[in-house]
């Protein structure tokens, strides 16, 4: 059996992640996959709460000490992944690692020192970027009551993801339609699954 695939949607807030990352999921368990979503932060964790409390501004940390809190909330569940992609279960990802070395970045830390805490996790088989334009994410309609929700930092975040931007990404211009997202995040997952499913089988055979 082919391990699970770890696909990653990144993107600014607004560009429609995770719309995209349940359309994602839908139709991949239509296509009678084993599919499940994960997100980053998951605010359900002691961590996650910690976190929580920091965006919706209840609660003041460092910069440091809330990055290295956005990494630990990547670690704590790192069992559960891995265990989840050896059992031949996928995994659509909603913001990971790339999202807290941007973030981070965008408020004035050092990029490497950001980078470190996240080295060794599991890395992403297909990273799409939800890339849309800060003067366009902002006609969406109201960044909402959240700490990083303001436009000066989501154009610094913004330039950091494009700095972070490998040839592996699959960028994605997010000014399109849903259905026409969908259609192009869909087919390169289909085709990624297929390759993996084809060398497991040729594995197999050896
Ligand atoms: P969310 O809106 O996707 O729940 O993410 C919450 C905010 O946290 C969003 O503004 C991005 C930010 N963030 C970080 O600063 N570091 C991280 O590691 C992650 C995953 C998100
Ligand atoms: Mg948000």
């Amino acid at each position: 059996m082919a391990r699970g695939r770890f696909i990653l949607l990144e993107g600014c807030d607004r560009a429609g992640k995770s719309t995209q990352c349940s359309m994602l999921v839908s139709a991949l368990k239509a296509r009678g996959h084993a599919v499940e979503l994960c997100k980053f932060p998951d605010r359900t964790t002691t961590i996650g709460k910690m976190i929580h409390a920091y965006l919706t501004n209840a609660q003041e940390l460092d910069d440091k000490a809330v990055h290295l809190l956005f990494s630990a909330n990547r670690w704590e569940a790192m069992q559960s992944i891995r265990r989840k992609l050896l059992s031949g279960t996928h995994l659509v990802v909603d913001r990971y690692a790339y999202s807290g070395v941007a973030f981070s970045t965008a408020k004035g830390l050092d990029l490497t020192w950001c980078k470190n805490p996240d080295r060794g996790l599991i890395r992403p088989d297909l990273t799409f970027f939800l890339d849309l334009p800060t003067s366009e994410a902002e006609r969406r309609g109201g960044f909402g009551e959240e700490r990083y929700e303001k436009r000066e930092l989501q154009e610094k975040v913004r330039d950091v993801f494009l700095q972070l931007q490998s040839k592996e990404w699959v960028m994605i211009d997010a000014c399109k339609s849903v259905e026409a997202m969908h259609h192009e995040i869909l087919k390169e997952t289909e085709h990624k699954i297929q390759v993996a499913e084809a060398d497991a089988k040729l594995a197999e055979e050896d």
